[in-house]
């Protein structure tokens, strides 16, 4: 089963979205810390509408327009404002540029993950125990272009797998996507900070003052989360 970072015109029997800055961070906090469900929306109306059926106790709403906290909503995208105080037992209804379009593009395959660096972990053991026939690893990007933070995580994500069956890169030979990936995380896996530094939108970040979201994000592996999704646009942490 090979990951593959651009997709055919064959729906995979597993998607993962990424948007490492910052959206699928922020759902892997909000999971890990105790939030009920993660629900996303690419339209910030349609949010507003579902939202005000939930009970008002058990919501939080969270909008994110060109990195800034959408004016209404209790939260932008910082998954540091996520503590486990404020969003245990809540479902975060939540709208980015385009973290949460990116699942809702994906969320018809069988299974659709979030994935981030800091769960890559619990993601890669995922797909080593479910073994996919096909998976998807669908960046985000910033508007539909490339993005270096996205792309170094699906390598992040290969790489693991990579390692931990011991085939040979041979293996992944003719996805030139998922080499580049594997390559890009093989340079910058010790100083992945760095890369987010010369991404446009790590740059984007940092004008906006997100130094500390993006050294939280550039962390590996340290939330054991995998945000499934349940229900067409709901992800939950799934059971372990
Ligand atoms: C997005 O979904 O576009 C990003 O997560 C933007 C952000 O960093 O808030």
């Amino acid at each position: 089963h090979t990951p593959e970072l651009t997709p055919t015109d064959e729906a995979p029997e597993c998607a993962i979205a990424v948007d490492v800055l910052r959206a699928t961070s922020t759902m892997a906090t909000v999971l890990a810390a105790g939030g009920e469900a993660v629900q996303v929306f690419s339209d910030l109306d349609l949010l507003m509408e579902v939202s005000d059926k939930w009970p008002a106790e058990k919501r939080l709403r969270a909008g994110e327009r060109g990195g800034g906290k959408v004016a209404g909503f209790e939260l932008g995208n910082s998954p540091l404002d996520c503590t486990a105080e404020l969003v245990q037992g809540k479902r975060l209804f939540i709208s980015t540029t385009n973290g949460t379009r990116a699942l809702q593009r994906i969320q018809d395959a069988p299974i659709v993950l979030a994935a981030a660096l800091i769960n890559r972990a619990a993601v890669v053991q995922f797909l080593l125990e479910k073994q996919p026939e096909t998976v998807w690893i669908v960046g985000s990007g910033w508007e539909g272009s490339f993005s270096l933070e996205d792309t170094v995580c699906a390598g992040a994500i290969a790489h693991s797998i990579w390692q931990q069956t011991n085939s040979p890169l041979e293996e992944l030979a003719g996805n030139d996507e998922v080499s580049s990936a594997i390559a890009l995380y093989s340079q910058w896996q010790n100083d992945l900070l760095g890369l987010f530094h010369q991404a446009s939108h790590g740059q984007r970040l940092l004008r906006l003052k997100c130094l500390e979201d993006l050294k939280y994000c550039s962390q590996t592996d340290i939330l054991d989360v995998l945000p499934i999704q349940q229900e067409p646009g709901v992800l939950k942490s799934q059971n372990k």
